[in-house]
This record gives C-alpha cells, sequence and structure tokens, in this order.
C-alpha cells in the first residue's frame, strides 16, 4: 500500500470543497495540484467528457468524486466552487452555469471571448453574490504583489510603466522539463473551430492576458491604446503604447516568440521611487526578481519569495475569500472585463493605427 510523503503541507480544518472542470493540460500541470496542495481547499471532484481522462487522472490525484457530465457535478451540493479549466471559448458558459447553480467560480483567463459575453457574465455575477476570480495567478507571484504593495504605498505618483511578456522559441524544452508528462484525450471537447488557427488571436487571448493583468495590477486602469504588429519569419510582435487612466504612460510589448530564453518583466517609474522586476516562465513556479528603489530612504527593497507556487496561491487566496471574508487578492469580473477590453483594443488599433479608447470597444480580439 502507497503512502504520500508529506513534507510542508499543513490542510486546514476547513477546506473549499473545488470540483475541477476539464481535465486538460492546465488541470493536469496546475490545478489538481493546487487543489492537493492547498492549506484550505480539497480536490473533492473532477469532471472531463473524456471518461479516459477522468480516469487517469482520477488514479493520480484521488479525488472523491468523478463526473463526466457538468451538470451532474452542479447539481452535486457537496461541490462549493468550481475551477473552470476549458477552452477559453467555453469559459462564460461554465461560469454562467456554476453561478446558476450556486457556485462560486475560479475561471481560467482570459474569462471570455468578447466584450459582450464577459460583460453579462460581469453582471450575473453582481446579481448573484458568488465570487468569480479570474486566473491571471502572476498577481500572486511574490515579486509581482511586493511591487504592487511598493507602488500602492510608497511610490507615490505613477509617471510611466513598460511591461514586456515574450515567449521563448525553448518555451516547450523547459516545460516538458518541469511539468508532469501531459495526457491527451481523442474524446476531449474542443471548440468547433480550432483555436490555434488564428496565432494572432490565440497569442493575445492566451498570453496577452497575462501582460495586460500584470500592466494593470502595477498600474491600474487603460485608458487607451495605439497598438502596432509585425510579423516576421514566424514571429509575432505587439508593441503598445497605453495611457492610463490617471495620464501615465505606458508601453507594452508581447513577442510570441524571441530567440532566446523567456524574456517577461516591468519597469515602474514613480514620484518616490522605481521598480524593476523579471519575472521567470511560470512553470519554474519561482519568485519574480524585483527591485524597490525607494528616495525616503535611498534603498533597494528585494523580496525572497520562496514561497511562489502561483496556481496554488491563488487557490488559496480564493479560499480564504469564500470561507472568511479575506479581501479578493485575485483578479476580479471587473479585472477580467477590463483585460479583455485591452485585448480587443489592441487589436482595433493594429487594423486602423489609431489610439482606441476601452470604453468603445466591442466583439472580440
Ligand atoms: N494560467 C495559465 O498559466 C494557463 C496556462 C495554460 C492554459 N491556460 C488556460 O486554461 C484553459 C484550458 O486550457 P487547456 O489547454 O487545459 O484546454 P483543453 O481544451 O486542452 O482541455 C479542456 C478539457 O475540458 C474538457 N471539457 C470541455 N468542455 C467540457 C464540458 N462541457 N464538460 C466536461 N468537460 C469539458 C475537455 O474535454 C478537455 O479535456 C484555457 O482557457 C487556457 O487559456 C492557463
Amino acid at each position: 500500500m502507497v503512502k504520500e510523503r508529506r513534507t510542508t503541507i499543513e490542510k486546514e480544518a476547513r477546506q473549499l470543497r473545488i470540483g475541477v472542470l476539464g481535465c486538460g493540460p492546465i488541470a493536469q500541470a496546475a490545478h489538481f495540484e493546487a487543489c492537493r496542495k492547498a492549506r484550505n481547499a480539497e480536490l473533492y471532484a473532477i469532471c472531463d467528457l473524456a471518461e479516459d481522462l477522468v480516469a487517469r487522472m482520477s488514479a493520480i490525484h484521488e479525488p472523491r468524486v468523478t463526473y463526466q457530465d457538468y451538470g451532474a457535478m452542479l447539481a452535486d451540493p457537496q461541490v462549493e466552487a468550481v475551477i473552470v479549466a476549458t477552452a477559453d471559448q467555453f469559459h462564460v458558459e461554465h461560469a454562467s452555469r456554476a453561478l446558476a447553480a450556486g457556485k462560486h467560480v475560479l475561471v481560467e483567463k482570459p474569462p471570455g471571448v468578447t466584450v459582450e459575453e464577459c460583460e453579462a457574465l460581469r453582471e450575473q455575477v453582481l446579481a448573484s453574490g458568488l465570487l468569480v476570480q479570474v486566473g491571471t495567478m502572476k498577481r500572486f507571484d511574490p515579486g509581482i504583489a511586493f511591487a504592487r504593495q511598493f507602488i500602492k504605498e510608497d511610490m507615490g505618483q505613477l509617471l510611466a510603466l513598460k511591461a514586456w511578456y515574450c515567449d521563448s522559441t525553448y518555451r516547450y524544452t523547459v516545460t516538458d522539463n518541469l511539468q508532469p508528462i501531459l495526457v491527451t484525450s481523442a474524446h476531449a471537447r474542443r471548440p468547433a473551430d480550432d483555436p490555434k488557427a488564428n496565432k494572432r488571436r490565440y497569442y493575445l487571448l492566451g498570453h496577452g492576458s497575462h501582460l495586460v493583468d500584470t500592466a494593470r495590477f502595477l498600474g491600474g486602469e487603460i485608458a487607451r491604446v495605439q497598438a502596432r504588429l509585425i510579423e516576421k519569419f514566424g514571429a509575432y510582435c505587439w508593441f503598445v503604447a497605453t495611457e492610463f487612466a490617471d495620464g501615465s504612460v505606458g508601453h507594452l510589448d508581447l513577442t510570441m516568440a524571441v530567440r532566446m530564453d523567456w524574456h517577461e518583466g516591468f519597469q515602474v517609474y514613480g514620484e518616490y521611487g522605481s521598480v524593476v522586476g523579471k519575472t521567470f516562465n511560470p512553470w519554474y513556479l519561482r519568485s519574480s526578481e524585483v527591485e524597490c528603489f525607494s528616495v525616503r530612504d535611498g534603498q533597494y527593497h528585494r523580496l525572497l519569495g520562496a514561497d511562489a507556487h502561483v496556481y496554488r496561491l491563488q487557490l488559496e487566496g480564493f479560499a480564504d475569500t469564500i470561507l472568511h471574508g479575506a479581501p479578493l487578492r485575485g483578479a476580479s469580473i471587473e479585472d477580467g472585463v477590463a483585460a479583455l477590453r485591452t485585448l480587443v483594443a489592441i487589436s482595433r488599433s493594429v487594423e486602423s493605427g489609431a489610439w482606441v479608447s476601452l470604453a468603445d470597444v466591442t466583439g472580440g480580439v
């Protein structure tokens, strides 16, 4: 009989009972483990239409119950919250059904693919009194959280922000080394149109959502953007001029992919200090290296961030908010809608070359 070797994982008495919808790559690489390692959550149920995936994941992660039918999982009164880990195109439908069944939701990013469906979800969330947190988990990167705290409490007014997210051509070399071996199923449900067929769309939704969320987390509301896109030798590079609601200027760089190592980070210039951050490929579960210089003491401030399991930390934050009323640390549905609006505005601006206000955009990227 095998026994789990426990080291630093301490489970609290009250654990939020989670049902994970989707047994695809992100659930396999992040969410199942996050539920099992979280101090205040339990991997109660898993669900996927693909029976073979459910059987395989159940053998590894041992949830209490398994489902193939999402409706049946939602009808289980023991399930308190759902992690929606399905394709972007299904997020609104799946989150909406969970809310209708009285469940809290941690939905993968982006919360949806059009402004209209995200706004409708936001309305439903507000009326429900339930929590929907969006899975832009970099907010739980200790270095990025430290930068945000410094910006809010010590930096004074913002002057300018630059942020970049440049995927690496060696991405899969690294993730294959770091992630568990992922399994796929011919029975998995995917959107009718292959989401990867349109690369601009796929990269903006999948990767741009992280870049934009980090920029908003550190710099505040973005009011309008002017974006350029260049495609060469199979690479895509968006350079985006941004204007924040407080008038500060910004520059975002989304490049898929740079011919070097993963390259992600930010620089923030403020009234009483500045912040410089380097972020690593998320699968290292390593804190961003962040230095916050304060003119008040003439020193650079730096955090270790030893615990940087961002997927587990985002789930613990989610559960703390639901179980104990702790302030929301993750991205709210408003943050998710604003991030999607920013991506749509970037897309429109690439088409027209003009500045595009987030308030004016409709449709999808
Ligand atoms: N936060 C991150 O770092 C990160 C990283 C990778 C992917 N993601 C996001 O995670 C999401 C999922 O990505 P993926 O690659 O795992 O997706 P995927 O489409 O490969 O897998 C989703 C699984 O959900 C199942 N499913 C879909 N509809 C269902 C239904 N109605 N009932 C039961 N099962 C259903 C499918 O059968 C499939 O197995 C995407 O939104 C993606 O953007 C986030």
